[in-house]
Parts: structure tokens; C-alpha cells; sequence
């Protein structure tokens, strides 16, 4: 069993790298042996290396700089899973790949489902799901896996922003008004290796259905209350010094940045808990986990 496993410099590609050694031989590539926005290297790549699944986390993800490099945005988040998904329907290969609850407006009143209407509100979400429909397009066997508010002990994340600004600043000010379920990289990239192994076991026998599934954490929270648990618990576990005493709730219109987000991310597992007989852990559970890796 040959897994390509792309962006492994990533949050999540990082965890996948360990996750998925037990299910086969894998080949783990950065950008510089596998560029998302060199469309014909990557196809290149793939015939070489000729995987019997494509893992994919690796993404264009700076979400208010795509509002200025809508291309780049849409050539790696749509066109580079098109090559991909295209190579996996040639070879009849298994694609996994990673989305986001940004191909929502976040109107809705309730986590969404997988069939909710999509209307993305900025150039990043408009770009993941022209990667999402790229994909089915072509045919190929592939799961669809929409995350969000990814944090992990490594890489750019909120937890390591908040961690920092703690040790800095007595006051902070945390957007309130946005609610979903901060999702730790490793439980994603775990997930994914007993979906893999399920879905492996499925095409052998001959009941593998391709499809989208959303993979976050249980429960919700507010990045106001998100940021209250990361200085609480890092308050418990006293191994940094913390200045941080008063972090104020503030609506999104006093932060402004380029792209607009959505305010429910929440997104509803029961589809991914169903199929594959997984049980989601509550955000803060996972948090808590994560936190005490760092210490
Ligand atoms: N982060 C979130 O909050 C969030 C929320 C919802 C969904 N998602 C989705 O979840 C997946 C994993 O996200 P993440 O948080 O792990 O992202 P991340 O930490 O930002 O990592 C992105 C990875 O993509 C790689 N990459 C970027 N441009 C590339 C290119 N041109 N060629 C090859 N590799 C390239 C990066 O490589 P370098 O290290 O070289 O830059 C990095 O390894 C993505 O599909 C993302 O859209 C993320």
C-alpha cells in the first residue's frame, strides 16, 4: 500500500505523517518535492510515484491574503486537487482530501450538514469548494474531509497566537460573535487513518461510496471562549509565566480584516460518526490533550 501524502510540513500533514504509518508505504512531500501550484510537476510527481492513495492536507491557507491572490488561492486549492483527484480516477486510486466549513455563509441557525447549500463568503472558501466540486467532477474514489478551526501544538495556529499574546499582555480583546469547534491537526489526521482503513477494507469488498464528510470536534465555542480555555489551562498547567489577566469579548466588526468569515462554523459529525463508528471528543477534551504535549 503506497500513500502520497502531500503538505506534510503542514498542521495537519504534519500528525498524518505519523497517523498513517501503520496503513502502508508512506511518501510524504513538501512543497519543494510536490508544488500545489505547479499543475504539470504535480501530475508528473503522481505518475511517478504511481500511490494507491493520495492523501492531500496541503492547501493555500491564508485566508485574508487570498483575497489578494485569488489566483494562486484558486490554482492550489482547485486546480492541484483537480490534477490530483484526475490522477486517482486513472489509476483507480483512493483520494482523500480536506475542506473547510468557510464554503458556508454561516447564516444558519444549526451546526450544517454535508448537504446544506454552499455559499462562500470569501476568496479562500470560494477556491476550497471549487476544489470540492473539482474532485467530484472527475469520478474518482475520494472523501471529502471539512474541517475546522484547526490548531495543533506546531505551526501558525490561534492556540500558539494566544499562548504568546498570554505571556505579553495583560487585556485582550477575542471576537465572540463566531462560533464553531476548534479541531486539534491530530485528531483530524487519526480520524483519517481509521477512515482510510475502513474505506481500504470497503473497496476490496466492494461497498465504498465516495463522498463529503465533515470531521470536527464535538461541542462548540466562541474564539472568545476558545481563547479562555487555552489561558486557563495554561494557567493549570504553570509552566509559562502569564501576564494576561482580563480577555474581553468583542464583536467582529471591531476587528476587521480583508476576508469576512463566516459567524456559525459549527458543523454537524454525525455523518462521518455513522459511517465509520467514531465517537468525536469535545473540543476542550482535545485542547486539554494537546496542551499537555507542549509543556
Ligand atoms: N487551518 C484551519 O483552521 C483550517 C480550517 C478548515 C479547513 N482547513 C483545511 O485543512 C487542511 C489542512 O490545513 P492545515 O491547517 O494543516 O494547513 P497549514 O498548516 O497552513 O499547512 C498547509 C500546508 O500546505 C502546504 N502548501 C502550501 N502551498 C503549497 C504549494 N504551493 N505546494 C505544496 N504545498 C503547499 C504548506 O507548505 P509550506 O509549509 O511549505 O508552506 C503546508 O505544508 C487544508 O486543506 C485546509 O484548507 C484548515
Amino acid at each position: 500500500m503506497k500513500i502520497l501524502l502531500t503538505g506534510c510540513s503542514g498542521q495537519v500533514g504534519w500528525e498524518l505523517a505519523r497517523a498513517l504509518l501503520p496503513l502502508g508505504e508512506v511518501i510524504a512531500v513538501n512543497r519543494s518535492q510536490a508544488d500545489l501550484s505547479d499543475p504539470d510537476g504535480l501530475r508528473r510527481t503522481v505518475q511517478k510515484l504511481n500511490p494507491d492513495v493520495i492523501v492531500n492536507p496541503a492547501a493555500y491557507t491564508a485566508v485574508d491574503k487570498a483575497e489578494s491572490e485569488r489566483d494562486l488561492a484558486f490554482l492550489i486549492n482547485a486546480e492541484a486537487p483537480r490534477v490530483l483527484a484526475e490522477e486517482a480516477a486513472k489509476n483507480a486510486s483512493l483520494l482523500i482530501h480536506y475542506s473547510t466549513d468557510y464554503v458556508f455563509d454561516g447564516t444558519k441557525h444549526a451546526p450544517y450538514t454535508e448537504d446544506d447549500a454552499v455559499h462562500p463568503v470569501n476568496v479562500y472558501g470560494q477556491s476550497k469548494l471549487a476544489g470540492e466540486q473539482a474532485i467530484q467532477a472527475t469520478g474518482a474514489d475520494h472523501l471529502i474531509l471539512r474541517t475546522s478551526w484547526v490548531y495543533a501544538a506546531r505551526g501558525q495556529n490561534f492556540l500558539k497566537t494566544i499562548l504568546r499574546l498570554a505571556a505579553e499582555r495583560e487585556e485582550l480583546n477575542i471576537v465572540a460573535d463566531q462560533i464553531g469547534s476548534p479541531t486539534w491537526a491530530r485528531l483530524i489526521a487519526e480520524t483519517t487513518a481509521h477512515v482510510l482503513r475502513q474505506s481500504l477494507l470497503e473497496r476490496q469488498q466492494g461497498g465504498f461510496s465516495s463522498g463529503i464528510y465533515n470531521l470536527t470536534s464535538a461541542g462548540e465555542t466562541s474564539w472568545h471562549g476558545f481563547a479562555q480555555a487555552i489561558v486557563e489551562i495554561a494557567r493549570q498547567q504553570g509552566t509559562q509565566p502569564l501576564k494576561n489577566r482580563i480577555i474581553n469579548p468583542i464583536p467582529t466588526t471591531d476587528y476587521p480584516v480583508p476576508a469576512k468569515r463566516p459567524l456559525n462554523s459549527r458543523l454537524s459529525t454525525n455523518r462521518l460518526e455513522q459511517r465509520f463508528g467514531l465517537k468525536m471528543p469535545t473540543w476542550d477534551n482535545a485542547l486539554r490533550l494537546c496542551m499537555a504535549d507542549m509543556v
